[in-house]
């Protein structure tokens, strides 16, 4: 596997694989890889010839108070991993070569309708800067395909309308979300979790599947549903931020909408945790 800082080394370096007509498969990454990420890069490696990975901490999806300082970095062990996992080309920029200009000049790519409900009610500008550098990176790196997880359904969702709306010849690739063994979706953020939270967190997803379980049974009462869990929730010492039954393309649903997903984000201790399930009914 490669490793290359520079624009310049990625465009030149895809550039000729696409000459030599091979596919390529994208995943872009904040770093600090673990399982889930690990489906990701199996999904882009079933897709492309050639895969590449980017590890860029983006500091333009970060709030003020946010966590961009300590959010985990481990590169090393990054690039292990995906030396292990196959990756042909691994993407490793600094802050200044994605913003050359620095983050208030830089152009941004608002999706209004999807960025500001949901997480973006309670991280304002945080879809902006997801928007803005995933085009850059797409622009960069040029692949065929492009892989994200379902963990972050809102972040799938925003980018899948940026590429339709701005005509970006890339297809996206949604890949499932990666649990541990008690239903706790896996995040670079759980290492937040201290060990009695720990114990609490996978509360999330059971608030969730019991709510997809009975929309799957025809349960239609959105609001009773999302109160009950909301409630749960803060029994067991979460400060919820919302839970919320949406249709899939994250419009309030009609009563007789029959594909569903279930998303919701709640703070606990210092850990934010977001979540959601998929129904069908
Ligand atoms: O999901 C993430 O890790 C990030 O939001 C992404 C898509 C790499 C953009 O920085």
């Amino acid at each position: 596997m490669e490793v290359v800082t520079s624009i310049a080394a990625v465009r030149e370096r895809v550039r000729q694989w696409h000459r030599e007509r091979l596919s390529v498969a994208f995943v872009p990454t904040m770093g600090n890889l673990h399982a889930g990420h690990v489906s990701l890069i199996e999904a882009a490696a079933r897709r492309g010839e050639r895969f590449v990975a980017s590890i860029f901490v983006n500091p333009m999806q970060f709030g003020p108070n946010e966590d961009f300082a300590h959010y985990p970095r481990t590169p090393r062990e990054d690039e292990h991993m995906l030396a292990a996992a196959g990756c042909h080309l691994m993407f490793l920029p600094d802050v200044a070569e994605i913003y050359p200009r620095g983050l208030e000049a830089s152009t941004r790519i608002d999706v209004p309708e999807l960025s500001r409900i949901l997480c973006g009610a309670f991280r304002p500008g945080h879809f902006e800067g997801v928007a803005t550098v995933v085009a850059k990176l797409l622009n960069i790196v040029e692949p065929n395909c492009a892989v994200f997880g379902e963990k972050d359904y809102q972040q799938l969702t925003v980018i899948r309308r940026m590429v339709a709306d701005l005509c970006m010849p890339v297809e996206i690739i949604a890949a499932p979300t990666v649990r541990e063994a008690d239903g706790l979706a896996m995040s670079s953020r759980n290492q937040y979790l201290t060990a009695a939270e720990r114990g609490i967190a996978p509360r999330l997803f059971e608030e969730l599947s019991r709510a997809a379980a009975r929309l799957a049974s025809g349960e239609r009462d959105f609001p009773a549903l999302e109160g009950a869990a909301v409630r749960a929730l803060e029994s067991a010492g979460f400060r919820p931020e919302y839970f919320s039954i949406r249709a899939r393309d994250l419009e309030l649903p009609r009563r007789d909408a029959r594909d569903l997903v279930v998303l919701a984000a709640a703070r606990l201790g210092r850990a934010r945790l977001i979540d959601n399930v998929q129904v069908s009914r």
